[in-house]
């Protein structure tokens, strides 16, 4: 049995990590979690209904239990929230036993992507000036993940491979 570290997505809203985090997982042979997905799952909520209706620390007190759960995981890739990584205790998991993969883009890229999007509450609340500072704000902690891959240039398949030759090498 193949018992390498799992391998963990982070970044901001808009980075690609689930659909980065799906492609390489079936390139992998592995599974795939998106925890986005998992806490819609366990709530029976969309993510903007969970911010409307029971508010940010709600949402993020089911995203620590359920991203903290599901580490636990082996064979597994999994795409964190965007917020996922500032949770501390998650933090120190996916660091200390995960390959971290930060998923880097220019803030004006991101904020191209994920404004005014409607699924993705603080996007949709936040505007350009909000947003960059939101993403100056997280980018030091987003860069305390093992591996950083800068998107910018790159197409979804150079992402997807450089991802994969780092996993095979390490
Ligand atoms: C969030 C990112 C979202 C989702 C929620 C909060 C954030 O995930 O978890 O809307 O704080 O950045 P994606 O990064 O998958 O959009």
């Amino acid at each position: 049995m193949n018992l390498k570290k799992n391998l963990v997505f982070l970044g901001m809203m808009g980075s690609g990590k689930s659909t980065i985090g799906k492609l390489v997982s079936h390139k992998l042979k592995l599974n795939f979690i998106d925890i986005d997905l998992e806490i819609e799952k366990k709530t029976k909520m969309k993510i903007l209904d969970i911010f409307k209706k029971k508010g940010e620390k709600y949402f993020r007190s089911i995203e620590e239990k359920i991203t903290l759960r599901k580490l636990k995981e082996v064979n597994t890739v999994i795409s964190l929230g965007g917020g996922g990584f500032l949770n501390k205790n998650v933090q120190k998991e996916v660091l200390l036993n995960h390959f971290s993969f930060w998923l880097k883009y220019d803030s004006e890229t991101l904020i191209k992507r994920i404004k005014n999007s409607k699924k993705r509450p603080i996007a949709y609340n936040s505007n350009d000036i909000d947003l960059k500072n939101l993403m100056k704000k997280r980018s030091k902690i987003y860069s305390k993940s093992l591996f950083k891959i800068t998107c910018d240039n790159l197409k979804k398949n150079e992402i997807i491979n450089k991802i994969i030759n780092i996993y095979e090498t390490n």
